[in-house]
């Protein structure tokens, strides 16, 4: 008796397994090597004269989505080559959203693309594409 009922047990547990385990809610930013849908997002602050990160870390085929948003002017971001090219909207009127897909490993530069004051030649950065699973940071 204590058998059939020990192996009743396990039938049902097996039964509820297979109804596979619940949706995990989507961590906001950095995404598990696991998942799926490789995509990251990134703040990035612009302010007179750099960029808050400057250096950003991706693996080659994410989806990096850089939510920008300044802390006083107007000032661009471009990624030079790539094709992107966004306005960031000055302190307090929202962020805009450049979005990123590297094909490629290696070293990207990004730079302002509004003249914003006499140090504009010097905000830039850069968007670090590793091999998947090779990030170190
Ligand atoms: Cu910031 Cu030009």
């Amino acid at each position: 008796m204590v058998m059939i009922l020990a192996l009743l047990a396990t039938a049902v547990a097996t039964a509820m397994r297979a109804q596979g385990p619940a949706p995990q809610p989507t961590p906001p930013e950095q995404t598990v090597p696991e998942q799926t849908v490789p995509e990251q997002t990134v703040e990035v602050t612009a302010e007179r004269f750099t960029f808050q990160p400057s250096e950003i870390t991706v693996p080659v085929g994410t989806t990096l989505k850089v939510v920008l948003k300044s802390d006083d002017t107007t000032h661009g971001f471009r990624i030079k080559g790539e094709g992107v090219n966004v306005q960031i909207p000055k302190r307090g009127r929202g962020t805009i959203t450049a979005t990123f897909t590297p094909t490629k490993a290696g070293k990207y530069t990004f730079e302002c693309s509004r003249i914003c004051g006499a140090g504009h030649g010097f905000m830039r950065g850069t968007i670090v594409v590793v091999e998947p699973g090779s990030e170190t940071k």
